[in-house]
């Protein structure tokens, strides 16, 4: 199946899986093509000015309205709520989550554990961090999440993510933005897949203006791929998993809602790949804030400042002179959550593994590793350092990440991780300038 390419984020796109149910002309003809219903998925206000204005129109099988009453799913590890334990200062970094034993068939949605977050639903702001660890497929089960948009970052195995829109399919050092909404199926085509997953709760995620960096550079556009339409015709006793007002809810379905033939709009599932990060540094001394490195952000009603940002620290070569690399010492009154999906990350000597993650909540003080720093220190600027085998990201918010009881208590916690600066050394000499 060919793909389509958005050109740009406010762009419109169409697509239809049999010639000619897409109708031309109007969004709600008195009869659609082969017996479809139309229905508008509205993603933003009506109102919203144009630039940020989100709606798809679908030509479906069966209405969404189609399902039985939902009940209360007691959901596992998965959680909005951020106020049942204090957040504490301290650094905190953990180990990657296990994958599930072979006795414990668990899929995509069970397979969901809620790491930290700040604010919530209903303000409409902040968002859940989330690590997944699963070894089924979804199977007759469906689910969608009316709480957010949802941001996946796969670290081992792909997802195939049957939407209503058509296909994606990711894998490591790839993304998938799924709107709120929006139906899907999750199939482990390996077997057994981890990762990451956020649950953006604020404006939908988007590319950075560029500023003087102009008109190319980060991520691009084009990169950004949007499924084909694709429907499935099955009758059957499925479940619907609706993810609303903070909690899991399930209802009985007769039919698969991934029943979509055409579709039209711009509030629609998007897959990217961070290897076409097209990063931007320094290239005398010195190196610019991370957040030349950001991939999407989640703007607030602050111009400047977002609730949510995406940032990837791929493979690249710093030429720096005279400069110390890696990033250095710092507080920020930005709370930041990392992840590593690949290779090793070259701010820490050790410790920060694959699936792993990090959180460094605001003003908390951190920065390499006392090895590092010695490395860094030491190094010949002169010469170019190639970093290659890595892709870290970071989920940096503007509120304080509240790490969740799970969090706290699981045995993938690394206790000593703060040890890993008790090496530094006092190197101050008042007689040595
Ligand atoms: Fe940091």
């Amino acid at each position: 199946m060919d793909d389509t390419t958005l050109s740009g984020f406010g762009n419109h796109f169409s697509s239809e899986a049999l010639p000619g149910a897409l109708p031309q002309g109007r969004n709600s003809p008195q009869r659609c093509p082969y017996g479809l219903y139309a229905e508008q998925l509205s993603g933003s206000a009506f109102t919203a000015p144009r630039a940020a204005n989100r709606r798809s129109w679908l030509y479906r099988i069966r209405p969404a309205a189609m399902q039985q009453p939902f009940e209360p799913l007691e959901p596992a590890l998965l959680t909005n709520d951020f106020g049942a334990v204090p957040p504490s200062p301290d650094p905190l970094r953990w180990d990657p989550l296990p994958l599930p034993a072979d006795g414990a068939p668990t899929d995509f949605i069970e397979g969901l554990a809620t790491m930290a977050g700040n604010g919530s639903p209903d303000a409409q702001t902040g968002c859940a961090i989330h690590l997944y660890a699963a070894n089924r497929s979804m199977e007759g089960r469906f689910f969608y999440d009316a709480d957010a948009e949802l941001l996946l970052v796969p670290q081992q195995g792909r997802l195939r993510l049957h939407t209503e829109f058509g296909l994606l399919e990711i894998g490591p050092q790839e993304i998938a933005l799924i709107p709120r909404g929006v139906r899907l199926r999750v199939e482990l085509p390996d077997g057994l897949a981890r990762g990451y997953a956020c649950e953006n709760f604020g404006a939908p995620l988007r590319l950075p203006d560029l500023g003087p960096i102009g008109a190319n550079g980060l991520a691009q556009p084009r990169d950004f791929i949007a499924p084909q339409a694709a429907y499935e015709d099955r009758e059957g006793d499925f479940r619907l998993v609706a993810k609303f007002a903070g909690r899991l809810w399930q209802a009985r379905i007769g039919h698969s809602p991934l029943d979509v033939v055409a579709w039209h709009g711009n509030h629609l599932p998007l897959r990217y790949d961070l290897r076409r990060f097209n990063a931007i540094g320094s290239i005398s001394f010195d190196h610019p804030d991370p957040s030349i490195f950001t991939v999407l952000q989640s703007p607030s009603d602050t111009p400047g400042v977002d609730t949510l940002d995406f940032v990837v620290f791929p493979p690249r070569i710093l030429a720096m002179r005279d400069t110390f690399r890696p990033p250095w010492f710092h507080r920020n009154v930005a709370s930041e959550f990392m992840g590593l999906v690949h290779g090793r990350y070259d701010a820490k000597a050790t410790g920060f593994l694959p699936g792993g993650a990090s959180l460094h909540n605001c003003m908390s003080g951190h920065g390499p590793d006392a090895e590092t720093f010695d490395k860094a220190s030491t190094a010949d600027t002169k010469q170019p350092q190639v970093i290659e085998d890595t892709m870290a990201f970071m989920f940096e918010t503007r509120c304080i990440l509240r790490p969740t009881a799970f969090a706290l208590r699981s045995p993938t916690l690394q206790r000593d991780y703060a040890r890993c600066w008790q090496g530094l050394k006092k190197h101050f000499d008042p007689t040595r300038p």
